[in-house]
């Protein structure tokens, strides 16, 4: 259901691989609520060409950027600020990639190569592009800019590997750039740490299925899906949640605070 919370206002949206990516679902979700918005990932994942059926659907145009690359992000933030007629309100960093975990490399057995590569796109890639936007002053004030991350920051989930790491970083920039947008132009920074959900991302992790079952029944209200971080995703970008800045939001149906619950310990009766 669409209300227009939207309306008028203009985006930036990382990550929108394919129809199963979180950063989809949002883009879907704020093309129904009257929002503008560039389209962008990794030049490589533009290859696969789904990006395009999202960019026709929504009515949006698509700049190629290496969220790691400062001139790659200049140049999209500065183009996005001149194809959609003025400043931005709202960008959502949706961007994750170990590549320890792709090659299968123990969390005690990284290839340190690897690790800096994959600190270095889902972690540092959210302080550049802050600090781009911010040198290119082109966030309007009373902004909003998110991140996803999940609950491996806090605590240990092991087959999360290095991700854990990368995660706990970029909640700690969120935080600490939060500060600093906040005080300059009452830009608001937050993460959104969010269920397991089956993505491309998520289902690169060894042992998903059994996992994302664990905290489904973990889960008081069951595991949040894509859609339904989109529809947080976009009450965040709304003027109706000004003063929420510098935070970790849980949207994971309860999981963060259950210890434990009746199905999970049925399966330990004799
Ligand atoms: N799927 C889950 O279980 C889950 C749970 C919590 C948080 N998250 C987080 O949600 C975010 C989105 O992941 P997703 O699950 O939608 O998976 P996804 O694979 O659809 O999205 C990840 C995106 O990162 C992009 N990317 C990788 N390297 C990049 C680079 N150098 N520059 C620009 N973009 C790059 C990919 O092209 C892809 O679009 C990630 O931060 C992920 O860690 C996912």
């Amino acid at each position: 259901m669409s209300t227009n919370i939207l309306k008028g206002k203009r985006g930036i949206i990382f990550g929108a691989l394919n129809e199963q990516s979180i950063a989809w679902k949002v883009a879907e979700r704020a093309h129904e609520e009257g929002a503008t918005f560039v389209l962008t990932n990794a030049p490589i994942a533009m290859r696969m060409g789904e990006i395009n059926k999202l960019a026709e659907n929504t009515g949006s145009e698509i700049i190629p950027a290496d969220a790691t690359s400062i001139e790659d992000i200049e140049n999209l933030i500065s183009k996005s600020v001149e194809i959609l007629g003025g400043k931005i309100d709202f960008i959502l960093h949706s961007i994750g990639m170990s590549i320890n975990v792709r090659k299968g490399r123990h969390y005690t057995d990284q290839k340190y190569d690897f690790t800096q590569k994959g600190l270095d796109v889902s972690a540092l890639s959210f302080h550049k592009v802050m600090q781009t936007a911010m040198k290119q002053d082109a966030m309007n004030d009373w902004g909003s800019i998110l991140a996803l991350t999940y609950i491996a920051a806090q605590r240990t989930f092991p087959d999360y590997n290095d991700m854990a790491d990368n995660k706990s970083y970029l909640e700690s920039i969120a935080r600490s750039f939060g500060y600093h947008y906040g005080v300059a132009k009452k830009v608001r920074v937050n993460t959104i740490s969010q269920s397991p959900t089956m993505t491309t991302a998520g289902s690169g992790v060894k042992g998903f299925n059994e996992f994302i079952n664990y905290s489904d029944q973990m889960s008081p209200l069951g595991n949040a899906d894509a859609l339904a971080c989109a529809d947080y995703c976009i009450a965040m970008f709304s003027d109706l949640t000004r003063y929420v800045t510098m935070q970790n939001l849980f949207h994971d149906g309860g999981f963060s605070n259950t210890g434990v619950t009746q199905s999970v310990i049925d399966k330990f009766s004799d």
